[in-house]
């Protein structure tokens, strides 16, 4: 029987990975208080205990899993006992565990690269894998899949992270298309900037890193994250947004939180490139031409 047509949970089960902190604790923490049977992954028995009694302190009852999203094994492994957990599979996944990766393309090494993709795209598709053959038995389903504001606005020094976050959303289109015939409805989530520890972990990324190229563009970055960091409003509107693509009848295809991604999205659709760039190499400080060379002898002689 298809059983997407509903509004509310009805107790019904959703994983959601990446669970111990920022949009995921938040989100985890909201779907118990509405209800769901919510099973929140971390990558460590440490952390899971933490998030339980996090819910345990709202009054709130919430299961956990020790799971890894770059790990196929772990991946695997996970889903199947959750499938066991459940009586045969979760009704609704939110792809949310998510890494930065600050720092010039140049700068950022294939394996650094390798393990941002691992995490933000490919962990998430494994998970939406391991699911849909449950989705599909029980007639519908539901995927959330969390990308970024940046995933639609390419950002110096956050390249890497912006391209993985462009191949999610691109994906996610794919896959919506692809399981409407199953009853399972996809819906991408792209937050503008959140305080969590995301964007702490994105300066630490620059502070790691001895750039081959222009520093003044890093110190200057350092300062923007951690000034965006200390202005920006807490998960919850994030939480609040993930919740209601879970749960509406018909949810969207695509929900843009946050007044800076609302406002910045179509600014840059709309904003020519030459221009785009202009506006990026002011921001970040990021020189748009070579320093002038040195005036030697000859020439002031000359
Ligand atoms: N905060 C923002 O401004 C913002 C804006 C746009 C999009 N987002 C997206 O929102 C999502 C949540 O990020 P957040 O801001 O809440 O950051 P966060 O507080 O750092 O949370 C990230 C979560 O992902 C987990 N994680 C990392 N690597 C993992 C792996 N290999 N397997 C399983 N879980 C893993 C982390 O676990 P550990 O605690 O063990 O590291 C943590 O629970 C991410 O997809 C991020 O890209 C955030």
């Amino acid at each position: 029987m298809t059983d997407t047509s509903v509004d509310g949970c009805g107790g019904r089960s959703v994983v959601v990975t990446g669970a111990t902190g920022g949009i995921g604790a938040a989100t985890a923490v909201r779907l118990a208080g509405l209800g769901w049977d919510v099973i929140g992954t971390a990558r460590s028995q440490a952390k899971a205990d933490v998030l339980v009694a996090a819910a345990a302190g709202e009054g709130l009852t919430l299961r956990t899993v020790v799971l890894d999203v770059a790990d196929p094994v772990s991946c695997q492994e996970v889903m199947a006992r959750i499938e066991e957990m459940t009586s045969g599979g979760v009704w609704a996944v939110v792809n949310n565990a998510g890494v930065p990766q600050a720092g010039s393309v140049e700068d950022v090494s294939d394996e650094q690269a390798r393990h941002l993709l691992e995490v933000n795209l490919l962990g998430a598709m494994r998970i939406c894998r391991l699911a849909l053959p449950g989705m599909r038995r029980r007639g519908g389903g539901r995927i959330v899949n969390v990308s970024s504001g940046l995933g639609r606005v390419p950002w110096p020094l956050g390249g890497w992270y912006s391209a993985s976050k462009h191949a999610l959303s691109a994906i996610t289109h794919c896959l919506r298309v692809e399981t409407a015939h199953a009853g399972v409805r996809v819906s991408l989530v792209e937050p503008g900037a959140f305080a969590t520890a995301m964007l702490d972990r994105a300066v630490t990324d620059l502070n790691n890193t001895d750039p081959a190229g222009d520093r003044a563009g890093y110190d200057r970055s350092r300062t923007l994250f951690t000034a965006v960091n200390q202005r920006v409003p807490g998960p919850e509107p994030v939480a609040k947004v993930i919740a209601t693509a879970l749960s509406a009848r018909r949810p969207k295809a695509r929900y843009t939180v946050g007044l800076d991604a609302r406002f910045l999205i179509p600014l840059h659709t709309m904003t020519p490139l030459w221009l785009s760039d202009r506006i990026k190499h002011a921001v970040t400080g990021l020189p748009r031409t070579a320093p002038a060379a040195p005036t030697t002898a000859v020439e002031v002689a000359a």
